[in-house]
């Protein structure tokens, strides 16, 4: 029998001008095969984790670091050259690993990479003009420096955020990893250093000579037929039989994963979005959206040496599907080793909001209308506010998806807030800490509750399937007041930079 790809079945379907071969539009895509990309036999290349960028220098509060945004040939699938747009060219970009309430000063310089970016630390509460604003752009042969506060110790990550053009960026390899640690954190018996591992989780579709192939489907979706794990299609990692601690993100443009282990034995959740939850949450499996973070220990001592074992994707509704799309790694016990590690029965306390500190109710419609993505009815208005709180003010968003076709990550930026229910009914309980994004699956309405700050000033909200924020999912809000002539507050600057 013949399989055809997607990509051909989409061909055939114009041809023939029906449906037949066709699944309906935004309904659980099944295909056999691929969507066209050269084969690569999971579980055969080496797991890697990205490098951890060097300070250019430190000072007694601040270090600064330095990062080129260029066009790179890197090989991603085995002799094949994939050109890729890049932090220092490489993908994932370098990792930035800080300490709580030191600064960063991280200069983004906009080299060859040929086209406007903005930065974007997915998690911290930046100034607005630090924060990625989408129209705070720094063109081609400019550069800016961002500042970052690291007020508290979480897993973060940095992509690129340009007006319409982000899914495109981030799919083209703009995105990192940025990790803030602190002390109370250190001192806790969590696996550490070596055995405390990121995992950046994303799709991509490829061409026959390697050439990654944007296909956004009509604005809908972008999904690819080869899952890569810190740039690796499929890696295998080789582990000691004791615990490591994984900092699982998402950086996918619109696949979300429904993670489990192939052995059965539960995923120990021990952090969200924005750092440690109170208590350890054992799960079988768990669904995870478009830039959420979960962090879980992977308990290797009930393995023999010798033991593989797979992290799987189960699925979730409203995702393409192809032979390979519900593996994303393997990890291969090949050593024993003592470890000195344990899961405290009590991580950091998640103190929750109570609900009757809220002063008002925010209502936000997350749907489809007229071929466009919109929040209210509305599309992005750079002059227009959604919500204004004052600084400190305790609020409820509603946010709906009344619809049955598509599942809406919603990503607030500037604050942390929790999940107060989904349905009327409880969030699942790896859910329960600080989030900065939350998964509105198909016909879902949530809760969510949050205290607007630390800074005032304008922030953007949206949908994190990229390509739903770029064509409109997206809106403002201003605490206090808006912040004024944003774009020009902290401006690109023309190279040559001078030392930083
Ligand atoms: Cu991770 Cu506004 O984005
Ligand atoms: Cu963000
Ligand atoms: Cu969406």
């Amino acid at each position: 029998m013949t399989s055809i790809s997607r990509r051909q079945a989409l061909k055939l379907g114009a041809l023939a001008g029906s449906s037949l071969l066709l699944p309906i539009a935004f309904q659980s895509r099944s295909y056999a095969g691929t969507a066209g990309s050269p084969s690569v036999t999971p579980f055969t290349l080496p797991f890697r984790v990205p490098p951890v960028l060097n300070p250019v220098r430190s000072d007694s509060t601040t270090d600064y670091y330095e990062i080129t945004m260029k066009k790179a040939l890197v090989e991603i699938l085995p002799k094949l050259k994939t050109e890729v747009w890049a932090y220092n060219g490489i993908t994932p970009g370098p990792t930035i690993k800080q300490n709580k309430d030191r600064r960063s000063v991280v200069r983004f310089i906009n080299n060859s990479v040929g086209t406007p970016t903005s930065v974007h630390l997915h998690g911290m509460a930046s100034l607005p003009q630090y924060d990625g604003y989408a129209e705070d752009l720094t063109n081609p042969g400019q550069y800016k420096d961002y500042i970052y506060p690291n007020n508290r110790a979480a897993t973060l990550w940095y992509h690129d955020h340009a007006i319409h053009k982000t899914a495109r960026n981030v799919y083209m390899g703009l995105a990192g990893t940025y990790l803030v640690q602190d002390q109370e954190e250190l001192n806790l018996p969590l696996p550490k250093g070596d055995y405390d591992v990121p995992l950046l989780i994303q799709d991509k579709q490829f061409g026959s000579k390697g050439n990654l192939i944007f296909d956004d489907q009509g604005q809908k979706s972008q999904m690819g037929d080869i899952i890569l794990v810190n740039g690796v299609p499929w890696p295998k990692m080789q582990v000691a039989n004791r615990k490591y601690r994984f900092r699982i993100l998402n950086g996918s443009i619109s696949r979300s994963y429904q993670l489990a282990l192939s052995t059965g034995e539960p995923l120990i959740v021990i952090g969200t979005d924005a750092g440690l939850i109170s208590a350890p949450v054992p799960t079988s499996s768990m669904r995870i959206g478009m830039a959420e973070r979960y962090e879980v220990i992977i308990d290797f001592s009930k393995y023999a040496v010798g033991t593989k074992i797979v992290l799987r994707n189960l699925q979730p509704p409203n995702n393409d599907n192809y032979d390979n799309t519900e593996k994303i790694m393997q990890f291969e016990v090949v050593r024993t080793e003592s470890d000195p590690s344990s899961i405290p029965s009590t991580l950091r306390y998640v103190q929750p909001i109570d609900e009757a500190s809220a002063v008002r109710t925010r209502e936000f419609r997350y749907e489809r209308s007229n071929g466009l993505w919109v929040i209210n009815g509305k599309i992005w208005d750079n002059q227009r506010f959604d919500a204004s709180p004052q600084l400190g003010d305790v609020e409820i968003w509603k946010i709906y998806n009344n619809a049955g076709g598509w599942f809406h990550p919603i990503h607030m930026h500037l604050l942390d807030m929790q999940l107060l229910d989904r349905n009327g009914k409880p969030p699942f309980a790896y859910e329960k800490g600080w989030k900065d994004v939350f998964y509105v699956g198909e016909n879902e309405t949530l809760r969510v509750i949050g205290r607007f700050g630390p800074n005032s000033g304008t922030y953007m909200s949206h949908c994190h399937n990229t390509v739903h924020e770029d064509h409109d999912m997206m809106n403002q809000f201003k605490v206090g007041e808006a912040t004024v002539n944003l774009a020009s507050l902290a401006p690109a600057q023309s190279l040559p930079a001078p030392p930083l």
